[in-house]
């Protein structure tokens, strides 16, 4: 393919395995540069980026995640050593107004997130979209994580994209059939 935007919407892949290595400071520049050129309804921004690399923090979040959805039998692959990030070195968090401006704000958050991953893809990284974390943070920790990760007030957790060298490849997803009419 000659077209290097359909070729990355075609060749990204949610990564779940990542070299320990960091990602430099110009990439991360780079993301969180695509990430807000994303668009919005009436153009609200109803976001905000937290960048986290603090891997104490992040392994934390991620031992929370287990004790808390390990009981619960409709996530039976949560046990001891479930890795919630993948171990990457930078998980990217992104909160939403609780007072949302516009009825899309969520819809706004997703864009984001897809512009991150897709962006990633371009400069070589891997990434993950992450919804789980919302556990955590629904859980009674969730406030001080949403302290520690700098969440400004009055913003909850929407989604999160895990980014790092890709340590693994994996195939593309299945295309289900019947999800488009043409009238
Ligand atoms: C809103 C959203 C939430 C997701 N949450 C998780 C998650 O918490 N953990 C995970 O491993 N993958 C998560 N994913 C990744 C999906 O499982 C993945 O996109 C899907 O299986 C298709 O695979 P692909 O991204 O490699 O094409 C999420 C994706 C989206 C869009």
């Amino acid at each position: 393919m000659n077209n290097p935007v359909l070729q990355a919407i075609a060749d990204r892949r949610s990564i779940r395995g990542y070299a320990a290595e960091q990602i430099t400071e110009e990439q991360l520049e780079t993301l969180l540069t695509a990430a807000r050129q994303a668009p919005s309804a009436k153009n609200c921004q109803p976001w905000h980026l937290s960048a986290v690399q603090d891997k104490a923090l992040l392994d934390e979040f991620a031992r929370d995640y287990v004790a808390i959805a390990g009981g619960d039998p409709a996530k039976a692959e949560v046990k001891e050593g479930y890795s919630l990030f993948f171990r990457a070195p930078t998980v990217i968090f992104i909160s939403t107004p609780v007072e949302a401006p516009s009825r899309y704000a969520q819809i706004d958050c997703g864009i984001v997130a897809q512009t991150i991953a897709l962006a990633a893809h371009s400069i070589g990284l891997g990434t993950v979209i992450l919804g789980r974390p919302m556990d955590v943070f629904q859980s009674p920790k969730g406030p001080a994580f949403e302290k520690a990760f700098k969440f400004p007030e009055g913003y909850k957790f929407a989604i999160a994209v895990a980014v790092g060298k890709p340590a693994i490849s994996k195939d593309a997803h299945p295309i289900r059939e019947g999800l488009v009419s043409r009238v």
